[in-house]
């Protein structure tokens, strides 16, 4: 069963901005990998510690699952799917266990370039897109402002042009995106970067001893990096 695997499994992103500077970090830890066929599950050759490359998107839930223990991963992402867990009644399955100091960005509300911004305010009775609709509600109540959220998977920025919604809430990262779509970012939801993700509980056994290990290398590797 997978309670007694004895080999740690790190999740991380397959392809996109997280997954070069992760598997730099991991081989900083002196972590390497034999790349199997598939080139989706890697064998770790120095330690019993693998790798999965995955969707970012999925790595929450492998954590929840234990089909993986630990994961690079979005501190947005992360914070998106807990609060879906709680809006649904269900308990904390994983949790930021280091933040790694790459992949900085930030979930943002960006109007229109020609919107004289105001304030939150201006949002009421407005539509706003997102792909991040719990971290935008909770950012509305917490402002005590009432708009439509309307989800959408990607292409978010696109959407105030197609009719689809008056604003929008979206990661910004050099802001290009945003200027590409003549919208201007107006108010910071959540500030994210890379982050370890773990379980809310401690690791047991073979694999917490392979993790606190790592740790150990990673914290050194942060340390030589700031
Ligand atoms: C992110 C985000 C924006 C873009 C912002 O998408 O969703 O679309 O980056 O970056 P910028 O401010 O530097 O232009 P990403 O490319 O990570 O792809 P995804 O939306 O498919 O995850
Ligand atoms: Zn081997
Ligand atoms: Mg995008």
């Amino acid at each position: 069963g997978r309670a007694e695997r004895e080999r740690l499994r790190i999740a991380i992103q397959k392809s996109g901005r997280l997954a070069e500077p992760a598997r730099t970090l991991l081989s900083a830890c002196g972590l390497d990998w034999r790349v199997q066929g598939d080139r989706l599950f890697c064998h770790g050759e120095s330690l019993p510690v693998d790798l999965l490359l995955v969707r970012d998107d999925d790595i929450p839930g492998l954590i929840a699952d234990q089909v993986c223990d630990l994961g690079f991963v979005g501190r947005n992402v992360l914070a998106e799917q807990d609060g879906e867990r709680r809006a649904s009644g269900q308990p904390s399955a994983f949790r930021e266990w280091r933040a790694l100091g790459f992949g900085a960005c930030r979930l943002a509300l960006a109007v229109p370039d020609g919107w004289q911004w105001t304030g939150p305010g201006q949002l009421a009775g407005r539509r706003i897109a997102t792909s991040y609709p719990v971290l935008l509600r909770e950012w509305l109540a917490r402002e005590g402002v009432d708009a439509d959220v309307v989800r959408l998977s990607g292409s978010v920025e696109i959407a105030p042009r197609l009719g689809q919604a008056d604003a929008v809430c979206d990661l910004v990262s050099s802001g290009a995106t945003l200027a590409a779509n003549q919208l201007k970012p107006v108010a910071t939801v959540l500030e994210s970067e890379a982050v370890l993700a773990g379980p809310v509980e401690p690791l047991e056994g073979v694999r917490g001893e392979l993790a606190g290990l790592l740790l150990r290398r990673l914290d050194g590797a942060l340390q030589v990096r700031n």
